[in-house]
């Protein structure tokens, strides 16, 4: 009985190319996902969160070949690493998946063959170029052509392929567009799709034969499967499909279809042409929204570690903690657009907003409770609020209803603004009543005055702690702790509500929640940068990847379609999957395997 059961939310960050170590880019995609799933959980949904590493495809084989270790052995540290950071994050996913685990790979046999079942796959050659760094057939050029993409050179091939039939999907994709406004967002990246597949749909080749790292074609193992249909499937083996166990096969039905993809807008094109398109011809129920976000860049290009602009998300965990870095990733980048890293602007930022505005209000509010009325929440004087109260209360009640409204639209940058309107708001009120002021006099009206202003700095303190814990999870929690009032993990959001704090609550240990970050962090961070990007460079650094998302020249110009087998010169192009620096013609380090 599905409708006795809570509401079911599955969300899923693109996984990760192996080939590349984690680095604040990955960090943003999956902090944006964490804190939706984080929400959808305080909200009483039943939530599935998954991400994973992707680590099939010739890139990944070559990076393993010139790091002189096998393709198994190089996914296993590079997955492991992913893994490891986002546990040292305390991201919340439900599962990690891996595209060579033995139930990933049982699933996408199972897709292929219910495309072959459904007659929408055949057997066809494919000569022509490809370009290994975006994993991407790249057509109507002659060999040695640079990729539209990356500009790389890319590689001749000549191979029998599977094809399946994207020509026959256009006209169902566009229904099922009109159908479903929500199902690509935001609006322009919508827009961009609908073009692509009006321009017109060539099949698409789903199998590589030249190399041996994927999953093997059923009853055809000399071909593999093409690294993005083995890569998009993981959507659902991870939640069961393929599996004949009855607890998997309840699971799929539980939380598929998926409710939100969120991927980097360079991918859009794969996730919303590509994976719709396969879900259709296998007759699978297609996810419920795929939302594109922008890019983080760095010093205004997307980050790079051939331009040496990589930033490690764990330069910013070992000097100001996961919720500056959750902070400042979802206040400072307007979602669905790019948005610029830099040490000086993180730092400008817990200063200002974490330490100064909302590290002030829980101190000075908490102390002044721990001193003026032995650590327990004051009641206020009954009917007695003032104007400056009651323009709290509604100040309060506004942020609720603003700040879910924001949060649903994914606005989450002007969300924060909201919820630290009432920060500001609190702490002016503070500032104007002057509680230490009223604490001097020693008349029963200004304890009962000093009572309702402390009492109510505490209710609106305790509501913004409530609405922000999805994004500084940390922080929030040590607030509702020496607030007294128990486990945020444990509290409803649904119910937030003016009024809720109890007067006599006892506070526990008032302390510090933010301590301010002085100038020399900002020296501090970049010193650590670049002794991480030193040890990359160095024989014994061991760091054997190529970021992703870079290119070697000018920042990237905006993802055009791909060129699919036989599709005409002219029409745009998609991909703009970069990683591997492994290609030919080009000088290799040996250590990152970068171009020089
Ligand atoms: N493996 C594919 C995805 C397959 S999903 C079925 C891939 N991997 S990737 O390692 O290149 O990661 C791409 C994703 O990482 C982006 O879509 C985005 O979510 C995130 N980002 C990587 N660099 C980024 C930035 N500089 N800025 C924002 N997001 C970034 O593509």
């Amino acid at each position: 009985m599905d409708n006795e059961k809570p509401q079911k939310f599955y969300i899923t960050t693109p996984i990760y190319y192996v080939n590349a170590r984690p680095h604040i880019g990955h960090t943003y995609t999956t902090v944006v996902c964490d804190t939706i799933a984080r929400r959808q959980r305080m909200m009483g949904v039943d939530t599935w969160f998954l991400t994973g590493t992707d680590e099939h495809g010739q890139k990944i084989e070559r990076s393993a070949a010139a790091a002189g270790c096998t393709p198994k052995e190089f996914a296993d540290k590079v997955s492991g690493e992913f893994r490891a950071l986002w546990e040292r994050m305390k991201i919340t996913n439900d599962d990690f998946i891996r595209t060579t685990e033995p139930r990933h790979v049982r699933g996408v046999q199972a897709m292929f063959t219910r495309l072959q079942e459904r007659g929408y796959i055949y057997k066809g050659e494919y000569s022509g170029q490809y370009c290994v760094s975006d994993e991407l057939y790249v057509d109507a050029v002659g060999p040695g052509a640079p990729c539209p993409e990356c500009g790389r050179p890319t590689e001749t091939v000549h191979e029998e392929n599977y094809f399946f039939k994207l020509s026959a999907m256009g006209e169902r994709l566009l229904k099922y567009y009109a159908e479903h406004p929500e199902f690509i967002r935001p609006e322009t990246r919508r827009n961009e799709v609908i073009a692509f597949v009006n321009s017109g749909l060539r099949d698409l080749s789903v199998s590589r034969t030249s190399f041996k790292w994927g999953i093997p074609v059923p009853g055809d193992p000399k071909h593999i499967v093409y690294v993005w249909l083995d890569a998009l499937t993981n959507y659902m083996t991870a939640i069961g499909f393929g599996s004949d166990d009855p607890a998997d096969q309840r699971k799929l039905e539980r939380y598929w279809p998926a409710d939100v993809h969120m991927i980097g807008k360079e991918i859009v094109r794969f996730h919303c042409v590509y994976w719709p398109a396969f879900l259709l011809a296998a007759e699978l129920p297609l996810p419920r929204s795929i939302i594109a976000h922008g890019w983080l860049l760095f010093e205004e290009s997307k980050m790079s570690k051939s331009r040496g602009n990589i930033v490690r998300s764990e330069t910013i965990l070992d000097t100001l903690g996961q919720d500056a870095l959750r902070y400042f990733l979802l206040r400072e980048i307007v979602f669905g657009q790019d948005g610029a890293f830099s040490f000086d602007a993180l730092v400008q930022r817990y200063n200002a907003d974490l330490a100064n505005d909302l590290g002030n209000l829980a101190s000075r509010s908490l102390s002044m409770i721990a001193r003026y009325f032995e650590g327990e929440i004051p009641y206020p004087s009954a009917g007695a609020r003032t104007p400056a109260d009651e323009a709290i209360v509604k100040l309060a009640q506004q942020t609720i209803t603003n700040f879910h409204a924001q949060f649903e639209q994914y606005q989450f940058s002007r969300a924060l603004e909201t919820a630290w309107s009432l920060v500001a708001g609190v702490n002016k009120y503070i500032v104007e009543n002057e509680p230490w002021a009223v604490a001097e006099r020693d008349d029963r009206d200004s304890r009962a005055r000093l009572a309702t202003i402390l009492h109510t700095s505490v209710e609106a303190l305790r509501i913004v702690a409530a609405l922000v814990h999805p994004v500084i999870p940390e922080a929030t929690a040590r607030i509702w702790t020496q607030l007294g009032v128990g486990d945020i993990r444990k509290f409803d959001l649904r119910q937030l509500a003016w009024g809720q704090i109890l007067a006599g609550t006892k506070l526990s240990k008032v302390e510090p929640v933010f301590p301010r970050a002085d100038k020399s962090m900002i020296e501090r961070m970049q010193q650590m940068e670049q002794q991480r990007s030193e040890a990359t460079h160095s024989p014994t650094g061991g760091e054997k990847d190529g970021a992703p998302g870079e290119k070697p020249q000018a920042a990237r110009p905006e993802p055009r379609a791909e060129t699919q087998p036989g599709a005409p010169p002219s029409s745009p192009s998609v991909g703009d999957r970069v990683g591997l620096r492994n290609y030919s013609g080009r000088s290799i380090c040996a250590f990152c395997n970068l171009s020089e």
